[in-house]
């Protein structure tokens, strides 16, 4: 029998193929419902023994400009203090940020599955976002590794991992960019 296709398969290839990531956005920033029914789309991602191992925090003004300045205050340390101010301008004018985390295992394996379901996770709210005009930057640079970072957001890095830093809001701009043809990336087997 015929499969019978729920969405239009174009139309859901064109949004998976169309998604990019933004580095830099006008200033408005999009609505809150819509950034919360992205959440919301996202806790529908497969997730092995339903474990639902993601928490999202939605980043205020104050702890998005903390964190611009402990990117920044990082990057100072390396010795490049004008890279340090261009980077903390260029972060505090981000307009919206959202931070995802995972719950952490003992079990290497659920560690591992519940990680893999988080990623899906964010794909879900990266998509859902896209398709509603809203550009995104999934993040994880120093910054997420800094325990300063921990402190400054609350978070326990004893009970969760940051799978990422999300930045989002209108695109200013769209990249370019590419992927290896099907056949590079695909096996048959007999
Ligand atoms: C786990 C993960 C971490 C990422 N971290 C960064 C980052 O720190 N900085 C950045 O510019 N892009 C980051 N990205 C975005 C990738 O660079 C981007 O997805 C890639 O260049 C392909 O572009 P596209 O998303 O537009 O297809 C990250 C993506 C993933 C999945």
């Amino acid at each position: 029998m015929e499969p019978k296709p729920r969405l239009s398969p174009e139309i859901v290839a064109h949004l998976l193929s169309t998604r990019r990531t933004i580095h830099d956005f006008t200033s408005g920033l999009p609505p809150q419902e819509l950034i919360h029914a992205a959440i919301d789309a996202a806790r529908w991602a497969p997730n092995h023994r339903l474990t639902e191992p993601w928490h999202f925090y939605l980043l205020g003004r104050e702890t998005a400009d903390a964190i611009a300045d402990l990117n920044a205050e990082l990057i100072a340390a390396s010795g490049d203090a004008a890279g340090a101010e261009r980077k903390r301008k260029r972060w505090r004018a981000v307009p919206g940020w959202l931070l995802l985390t995972c719950e952490r295992s003992e079990d290497p394996v659920r560690a591992q599955e519940d990680y893999a379901a988080c990623c899906c996770a964010a794909q879900n709210m990266l998509l859902y976002l896209w398709s509603a005009g809203v550009g995104a930057k999934w993040t994880t640079g120093q910054v997420v590794r800094d325990p300063r970072f921990f402190e400054l957001t609350w978070i326990d890095p004893e009970r969760e991992t940051v799978v990422g830093l999300f930045w989002y809001g209108y695109a200013a701009e769209v990249p370019a960019t590419a992927r290896k043809p099907v056949d590079e990336v695909l096996v048959r087997l007999p």
